[in-house]
């Protein structure tokens, strides 16, 4: 891949397409519509508050990326998006109860103007879903063409120069990659016949890559992870990424596991639990779905460790994910580790977490980011899958027989240096040699 000459510049409105306005989504935009109105902080966006180191040390340069790179301001953007339920932004923010009244009732006029556009939804993908706003088709093929349709009469309608996907949709049942998902012709032929393996968040994802939109993908769901996608991905010049958003948990374990494998600090164990009682846990409590959940959250410590090089530190490694769903708990989910570890001459240490964190205050930040990176990368000419933001997923997409890259900090540095590489700095390697000459 070419570095780009140039970076076409942001201009007009971006339209900010949310396949799914549940608790994520609203707090997501509810965010945004604060923070451009000055009245709350885009707190863990790294393309609002973080900032990138140029050239040397000494150079004492560190501008914040949002200066550095030509990304869409906030105030550009215009949010959009698709649901089964018919509530607004504003109504399914104040039952999805993340948000209090004081963030919800300034921007409650805002909020309720956003009405979910009515979705893709056949319910064998996510049986405990029922709900009345929902197209109706002849096929599958004709469903991608009205959701085409609701793309272009939202852009026109908000006078978008450009638009960018991120999918805040549930989490579907497990799917591997079929014949139907091989090529554009075999998977279109597979949604006029309306074939079972083509799920709704496929749908969404062919109509918006035929529309040239970049697709992000916050759920474990097979969606973009196919080869027909991606070669559609390269045919219409659009970007791709994915899958599942790195938020609690995972984030732990990619921010932990690095650093007791630095230190070659053996494990024996990784108990992990999970207690949430929001709409996400009611899905996920459908062991189909939960499925597509657990595969995603499992690869990362055995990429990360890579028992098979260190097989006396990690070679006997348990490692145990679950979900319960638990209805008081709502979205303020307790994340549980239990970490056994062993250290000199094998002597055994335990390691609790304990993370009682907010699962849509962690994820809404990175909603942004890759809406955001999404549009630049577009606008760079970046096309196909976006590995360099592996960094906000808990199970990231790579180029065919490429292993995922897990640590968040080799990530965190790839993404930086991704950002450099575009816009014609020199890149970081950290070994600083020239500070000793
Ligand atoms: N919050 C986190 O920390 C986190 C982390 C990783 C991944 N995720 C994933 O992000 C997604 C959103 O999470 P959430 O907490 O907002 O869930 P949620 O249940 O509150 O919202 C999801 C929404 O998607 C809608 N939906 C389902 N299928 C649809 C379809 N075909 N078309 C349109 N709308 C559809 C549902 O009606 C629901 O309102 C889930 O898949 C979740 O697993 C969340």
């Amino acid at each position: 891949m070419q570095r780009p000459q140039t970076v076409t510049p942001p201009q007009g409105k971006l339209g900010v397409l949310l396949p799914g306005m549940g608790a994520v989504s609203t707090t997501f935009i509810a965010g945004c519509l604060l923070s451009r109105r000055g009245l709350a902080r885009p707190i863990g966006s790294l393309t609002q508050t973080g900032t990138i180191r140029l050239g040397k040390r000494t150079d004492g340069r560190s501008p914040k990326i949002a200066d550095f790179a030509p990304l869409a301001k906030l105030e550009d953007l215009v949010f959009g998006g698709w649901d089964l339920y018919p509530d607004t932004a504003y109504a399914a923010a104040a039952n999805a109860n993340v948000l209090e009244s004081r963030h919800l009732d300034p921007i409650k006029d805002e909020l309720s103007a956003i009405q979910p556009m009515s979705a893709a939804f056949y319910p064998e993908y996510v049986k405990r879903l029922s709900g009345p706003n929902v197209k109706k088709a002849a096929s599958k093929f004709e469903m991608v063409e009205q959701i085409r349709e609701d793309i272009r009469r939202f852009m026109k309608q908000n006078d978008c120069s450009r638009a960018v996907a991120v999918w805040c949709g549930s989490t579907e049942i497990y799917l591997e990659p079929g014949p139907a998902h091989q090529t554009i012709a075999s998977f279109e032929k597979a949604l006029r016949e309306n074939d079972p393996t083509i799920s709704n968040s496929m749908l969404y994802a062919w109509a918006l890559l035929k529309e040239g939109v970049p697709f992000a993908n916050g759920a474990p769901n097979l969606t973009v992870d196919i080869p027909a996608v991606h070669e559609l991905a390269r045919e219409t010049q659009t970007p791709i990424s994915g899958k599942d958003f790195k938020t609690g948990q995972t984030l732990m374990k990619t921010i932990l596991a690095p650093g007791f494998k630095a230190r070659m600090i053996g494990m024996r164990g990784w108990f992990s639990t999970n207690i949430l009682g929001n709409r996400d846990g009611e899905v996920l409590d459908d062991p189909d779905n939960f499925k597509s959940k657990e595969v995603s959250k499992l690869g990362v410590l055995e990429q990360i460790l890579q028992p098979e090089i260190h097989k006396e530190l990690y070679g006997d490694l348990y490692h145990k994910v679950r979900i319960n769903y638990y209805p008081p708990a709502g979205d303020a989910k307790e994340g549980w580790d239990n970490i056994d570890i062993f250290g000199w001459l094998g002597y055994p240490m335990q390691i609790k977490v304990d993370f009682l964190c907010r699962d849509s205050i962690l994820a809404a930040p990175l909603v942004l980011d890759l809406a955001l990176f999404m549009d630049l990368a577009r606008r760079a000419g970046f096309r196909g899958v976006q590995e360099w933001l592996s960094f906000y997923f808990k199970s990231p997409m790579t180029a065919p027989g490429l292993y995922p890259e897990h640590d968040l900090f080799i990530q965190s540095m790839k993404l930086k240096n991704t950002l450099r590489w575009m816009m014609g700095e020199e890149l970081i390697t950290h070994l600083g040699h020239e500070y000793y000459d």
